[in-house]
């Protein structure tokens, strides 16, 4: 089998590649290739790869290459991992909002809205050429902000792009624990958006034990969402929200920390890559763990200061989210094995009110026909509004990515819960369109 990754000089990349190499059954990837625009990026992480590959007889045959055409043909799937304008672009997007008093993270509020309008256009060029190029392969989409990507991405591709993200998955897993239940052997309750879920239930043997641990003060706050929403907060709503949601629960307070720390996230991985990036001559699976585990260790820091949460549990720094979510995504599609992840797929419907091409993140059926989302309980009050006052959004961002329209891409920002000023609004989109050159197609005509 044979897996592209576009995106190859990304620093998650040998994540994948490392857990390719722990598969030797029949239908496993025999073919790895990168594609990238920065070759010294994908050399750097090729000579990771190499590193990992190292006494393993079967490792799957590596290929670097900047040509797209040749990137893409011929391939099973198609992992899409870019970053339009890298890490800099990341941290213009938050520099711009916390300057107005606004939540800039990549994914959340005006940051997303930011890095949504600079992606998207690029996204859909890349649905369209694999449409093209390569009309057997399976899309799965890593891209942030992965929700509104995938759906980007779906005019083109249709069911065959299927957008992923591991913190559904690090809940459940984490919530279980806190319950002393095998992960594997319960149904979670999940629905949302990306970054936009949350736990309402997890199911063992026909009963609900999410009541059990909203009693359990301490396994209530045993773990990185307690930590994070604090007790009283879990249990005024009834729901475990996903990580992401702390900028809108606490979006004051996420937005004073951001504010008050040295740096942003994406300043903070700048320096961090850069360091990484420079120096992987002599020993690049050290120096690539290395950065892996400070990059880890420091993920959400400023939620987690700002919440009191303290550091991350050491079983959350081992990674095997990211790259889990998306062989078993693999495995299930090529060799017709059926079973069930929480996926980014369109949504049929299954979340209500919601347009039936709007791409949701639920749990899912998987096989080789692809993913169908599981019927799920409807979303109910303030859930039900914030996903779909979030979900306007980015259909606004599409739109105004699609149709160039400057005035759809203020209404992006004006409708944002997190924006909380139409006058702010209008001065974000001044300030990103002066800094990000990738927004110059933003016409000012419509
Ligand atoms: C989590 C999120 C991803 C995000 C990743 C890295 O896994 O679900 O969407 O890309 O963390 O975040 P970072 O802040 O380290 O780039
Ligand atoms: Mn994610």
């Amino acid at each position: 089998m044979r897996l592209t990754i576009l995106g190859g000089g990304g620093f998650r990349v040998p994540l994948v590649y490392r857990a390719l190499l722990e598969d030797h059954g029949k239908g496993r990837v025999t073919h790895v290739t990168l594609h990238d625009l920065d070759p010294q990026r994908m050399a750097a992480i090729a000579r990771v790869l190499a590193a990992l590959a190292e006494g393993v007889p079967d490792a799957p045959a590596v290929r670097v290459t900047t040509d797209f055409e040749e990137a893409v043909t011929g391939a099973d799937f198609i992992f899409s991992a870019i970053r339009v304008g890298g890490l800099d672009g990341r941290a213009i997007d938050e520099r711009v909002a916390l300057a107005e008093g606004v939540v800039g993270q990549e994914t959340v509020g005006a940051g997303g809205i930011a890095y949504g309008l600079r992606t998207v256009p690029v996204a859909r060029q890349l649905a369209q050429k694999i449409a093209w190029l390569a009309p057997d392969a399976w899309v799965i989409n890593f891209t942030n902000p992965a929700g509104m990507v995938t759906e980007a991405m779906s005019p083109f591709l249709g069911d065959r792009v299927i957008g992923i993200c591991d913190s559904p998955v690090g809940l459940g897993r984490r919530v279980a624990g806190a319950l002393g239940v095998d992960p594997a052997s319960v149904w979670l309750d999940y629905a949302g958006l990306n970054h936009l879920g949350w736990l309402r239930g997890v199911w063992a043997g026909g009963r609900d034990l999410l009541p059990e641990l909203m009693r359990d003060e301490d396994a209530l706050t045993s773990f990185e969402e307690g930590k994070l929403f604090g007790a009283d907060w879990l249990r005024t709503i009834g729901h475990v929200p996903n990580e992401y949601l702390h900028y809108y629960y606490f979006a004051r307070e996420a937005v004073d920390a951001a504010r008050a720390a040295a740096d942003t996230r994406g300043a903070v991985l700048i320096k961090q890559q850069d360091r990484f990036y420079g120096h992987t001559d002599t020993h690049p699976f050290r120096s690539w763990e290395n950065t892996r585990l400070e990059r880890e260790t420091t993920y959400m820091a400023d939620a987690r200061d700002a919440a009191g949460a303290g550091d991350r549990a050491s079983t959350d720094l081992q990674s095997g989210g990211y790259e889990r979510v998306a062989l078993a995504l693999m495995r299930a599609i090529a060799l017709d094995e059926r079973t069930t992840l929480i996926l980014n797929v369109r949504g049929r419907g299954v979340l209500g009110t919601l347009d039936p091409d709007a791409v949701v993140e639920v749990p899912c059926f998987v096989d080789a026909n692809g993913a169908r989302p599981v019927t799920v309980e409807p979303l109910t009050g303030h859930a039900a509004g914030l996903v779909a006052a979030v979900k306007s959004v980015e259909h606004d961002v599409i739109e105004a990515a699609t149709t160039g329209s400057r005035s759809v891409a203020l209404r992006a920002f004006a409708t944002h819960p997190l924006v909380d000023s139409a006058r702010v609004a209008a001065r974000l989109l001044e300030r990103y369109e002066a800094e990000l050159p990738q927004l110059a197609y933003l016409s000012g005509r419509s």
